[in-house]
């Protein structure tokens, strides 16, 4: 069994601190993609407070033709929308500026993609693997204003330590 949820209420630093470290000691002996985001999608869950989904978007083959899009991956929270191409929605945005999209008010956010009617805000940060995107980190909240500085920077160094893990 794995015990890896924070006891107490910690600051932003300290929660992303343990978060990091739980992430990297889950994910450092396991080559498996799947496994490892699913588990991170998990502990992002269990660390960080007010959210109504947490998970991945992967680049993946489009059903048709060459083009890549972003692919639902492991995540928790309500059923999903499964194909996001680039550019669209907030997700897509992040994958194709290749920057965090951190917003405040989803509904104030041209083309956002709403899966869970209750989402208010938004963080979405990409995974690069050798400057190019091979996923997206998204988490929604119910919450508007949710995400902080302090919140994209903590998933930030998230997604710099699974760029080789997933
Ligand atoms: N809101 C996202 C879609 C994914 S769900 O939030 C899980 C977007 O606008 O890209």
């Amino acid at each position: 069994m794995y015990d890896f949820k924070p006891t107490e209420a910690l600051a932003p630093q300290d929660l992303y601190r343990d978060l990091m470290a739980a992430a990297e000691a889950l994910t450092a002996d396991e080559p498996d993609a799947v496994a490892n985001m699913a588990n991170v999608a998990a502990l992002m869950w269990e660390f960080l407070p007010d959210l109504n989904w947490a998970g991945f978007y992967r680049l993946a083959p489009a059903k048709a033709g060459p083009t890549r899009e972003l692919v639902l991956g492991p995540f928790v929270g309500r059923p999903a929308c499964i194909r996001i191409p680039f550019g669209k929605g907030v997700c897509g945005v992040a994958a194709q500026s290749r920057s965090t999209q951190r917003v405040e008010d989803v509904h104030a956010f041209p083309g956002h993609i709403a899966c869970d009617a209750a989402s208010r805000s938004e963080l979405v940060v990409p995974v690069l693997r050798d400057g190019e995107v091979v996923a997206v980190i998204d988490l929604d909240s119910p919450s508007p204003g949710r995400f902080t500085a302090d919140d994209a920077a903590g998933i930030e160094a998230l997604a710099k330590m699974l760029s080789a893990r997933i």
